[in-house]
């Protein structure tokens, strides 16, 4: 059955490959984006473009978008790109925060984010069980490079957890580890996996896809890397597992 999907952050790259992903199914995408400019490219992916900024945007306005569009999806794949700690805030965390409050007053449901591996609280919850030496490192590294950024992601992910007794979205974190630009190999390590090893944008639309098509999902926040396992198949045993990787770290 036709979808009706709408993306915040639309003209991300990430979002680009939802978008035609999506259209090439049947699906409509609606594509919120800041730039009017970036119109044709979202239309030629077969998305519907809305011009509005999430930054300037009150709960109110973005809920008028939702209600408009008649999504039954919302997407978030937006971000500031790490940059400046002020805009990160401003888009990562309360852009975000502010989605999933308008998502909740439209009235609709599904509800997924791009969010990253790693995010939790580091200094007040256990390290994840299944990490190593390696990943110690790691984490320490990526913390240390761009903690505003992570900072961020982990404020929106524990909001859009904690408060959803009161909002009551079907929601799904999926937690990338770095993205590249290669092309999708279609497969992808997800659940608990090791830091360190990247995936393309287009594995991660297409397990963003993969979550929209399973329900077992809802509820869930997990990792997901390069690796061998069909991408449908890996989204499956994580919902089957309830793999989730930032339970009992926020
Ligand atoms: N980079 C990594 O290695 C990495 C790793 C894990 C997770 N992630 C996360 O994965 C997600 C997707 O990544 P990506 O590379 O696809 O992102 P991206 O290409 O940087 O896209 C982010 C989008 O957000 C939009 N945006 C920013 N501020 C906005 C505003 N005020 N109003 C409307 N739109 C706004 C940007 O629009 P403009 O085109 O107008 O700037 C851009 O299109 C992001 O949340 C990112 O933080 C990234």
């Amino acid at each position: 059955m036709a979808a009706n999907t709408l993306i915040f952050g639309g003209s991300g790259k990430c979002a680009r490959h939802i978008t035609r992903l999506l259209a090439a199914e049947g699906h409509t995408v609606h594509s919120v984006i800041r730039n009017p400019d970036q119109r044709p490219d979202i239309e030629g992916l077969g998305g519907e473009p809305i011009v509005q900024s999430i930054e300037e945007s009150s709960v109110d306005d973005l809920a008028n978008t939702i209600t408009s569009s008649k999504a039954s999806t919302v997407l978030w794949c937006a971000g500031a790109g790490g940059g400046s700690p002020g805009r990160t805030k401003a888009v990562d965390n309360e852009g975000a925060i502010r989605s999933m409050e308008a998502t909740a007053q439209a009235g609709v449901k599904r509800y997924i984010i791009i969010s990253a591996i790693d995010v939790r609280d580091r200094r007040n919850k256990p390290e994840p069980e299944w990490y190593d030496d390696n990943d110690r490192q790691r984490s320490e590294k990526v913390w240390t490079a761009i903690g505003p950024y992570m900072q961020a992601k982990f404020a929106a992910d524990r909001n859009l957890v904690t408060e959803n007794g009161r909002r009551g979205l079907e929601y799904t974190i999926v937690r990338p580890g770095g993205l590249t630009n290669e092309a999708g190999q279609g497969t992808i390590a997800a659940g608990k996996v090791h830091l360190g090893s990247t995936i393309s944008r287009e594995d991660v639309a297409q397990t963003v896809v993969e979550c929209l098509k399973n329900d077992g999902t809802k509820g869930l926040a997990f990792d997901c890397v390069g690796g061998d396992t069909p991408i449908a198949e890996a989204v499956a045993q994580v919902a089957k597992e309830r793999l989730d990787g930032f339970a009992g770290r926020y």
